[in-house]
Order: structure tokens, then C-alpha cells, then sequence
């Protein structure tokens, strides 16, 4: 897929009884994300962003309705996060979109600000963030906790990755 093919590319909020689409040829990494983002999508936790690519899923991330780290709470209050962006293809502009839907998804919900972590050896997604407008807080890095799982959705190890902290401000939107 290149760029202008990528521009027929739909990013939109998960919809109710979508998950067996989701899961066909997925492998075991992805089927669990789908499972976990879109119950909590419908528990209202988060807004599950998914890209297609007709009837082929090409991207995802998830807008978490309130920051999970209590110390992004502290100071930012219940800002929106958007966690997981992973695009396939990468580089066709995928995740941008999915970024600018993730900010429309924060304005919908009433906030003025958008948050996310990215690892900090992560710097391509990085760049791509500060390119879309994103600026590193002043209160210090936050840490990733994550389980991997197995094929079944055993936890077999916990992840704790550094992150640098990044905040757009969606006011002039
Ligand atoms: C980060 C990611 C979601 C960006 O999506 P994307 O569709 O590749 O992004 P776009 O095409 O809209 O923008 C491309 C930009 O992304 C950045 N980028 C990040 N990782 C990249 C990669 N592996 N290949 C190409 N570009 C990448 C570059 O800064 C690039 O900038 P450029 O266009 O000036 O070269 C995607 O590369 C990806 O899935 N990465 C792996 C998962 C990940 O790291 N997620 C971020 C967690 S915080």
C-alpha cells in the first residue's frame, strides 16, 4: 500500500459485534488486543479506534477515557490517552489518521488536551508525535506497565518500559 492508496483507508470507533472480523487472521498478540480494547470500548472505558483497509483491519489505537497513570491524573486531571498505535503498513500515514481521530475522540469527550507515553527508545513514533504537535511535559517520565501474554492469554512476564510523557493542547481546534 502506498499513500494514495492509504487515502481509501476508513478509521472509525469499533462497532458493536465487529470483534469476529477483527480476529480473523489475527495471531495471538493481536487477538488478545482486540478482545481487551473492545470490551473496553464497550464498557465505555475507551474509545477503540480501528483502521480498515476494506474488510481488512490496518491499524488501531485506543483512547483510554482517563489517563492510567495516577501521576498524569495528579496534574492533568481525567485527560484523555491515547495508548497503542501500531500501524501496517507504516509510513503510508496510517497513524496519523489515527491520531487525528484519536483528538476528535478527545474533543467529543470534552477535554481540551490529549495525552500519550511513548518508550524511550521509540524515536520514530516520537517524531511523528512532535510532528503532529505534541510537546513533553515538565513532570518527569512514567512507567509502562504491561503484561505479555502466551497464545492462550496467560500472562507470562511484566513489562515496565520508560516513558516520556507528551501533551497536545486541542483548544484551537
Ligand atoms: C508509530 C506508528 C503507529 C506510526 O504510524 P505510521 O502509519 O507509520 O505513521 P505515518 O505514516 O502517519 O507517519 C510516518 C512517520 O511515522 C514515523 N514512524 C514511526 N515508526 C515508523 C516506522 N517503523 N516506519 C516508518 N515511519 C515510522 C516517522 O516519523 C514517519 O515520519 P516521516 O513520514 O517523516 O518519515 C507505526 O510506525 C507503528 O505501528 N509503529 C510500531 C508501534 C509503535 O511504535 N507504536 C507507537 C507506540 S507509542
Amino acid at each position: 500500500m502506498d499513500r494514495t492508496a492509504a487515502a481509501g483507508v476508513v478509521v472509525r470507533p469499533f462497532r458493536s459485534g465487529e470483534l469476529p472480523r477483527l480476529l480473523v487472521g489475527a495471531g495471538p498478540r493481536d487477538r488478545f488486543h482486540h478482545v481487551e480494547r473492545s470490551g473496553m470500548h464497550e464498557r465505555g472505558e475507551a474509545t477503540y479506534l480501528v483502521a480498515w483497509d476494506g474488510d481488512l483491519p490496518c491499524g488501531r489505537g485506543t483512547v483510554f477515557h482517563r489517563s492510567r497513570y495516577e501521576q498524569v491524573r495528579q496534574v492533568l486531571g481525567d485527560v484523555p490517552e491515547l495508548n497503542a498505535l501500531e500501524a501496517i503498513p507504516r509510513g503510508v500515514g496510517i497513524g496519523s489518521r489515527l491520531v487525528a481521530a484519536a483528538e476528535e475522540c478527545a474533543t467529543a469527550l470534552g477535554a481540551h488536551r490529549l495525552g500519550l507515553a511513548v518508550e524511550r527508545g521509540n524515536v520514530a513514533a516520537r517524531r511523528l508525535y512532535e510532528r503532529l504537535g505534541y510537546v513533553e511535559w515538565e513532570h518527569g517520565d512514567v512507567v509502562d506497565r504491561w503484561l505479555e501474554r502466551d497464545e492462550s492469554g496467560t500472562a507470562i512476564r511484566e513489562h515496565a518500559d520508560l516513558c516520556g510523557y507528551l501533551v497536545k493542547e486541542l483548544t484551537d481546534r
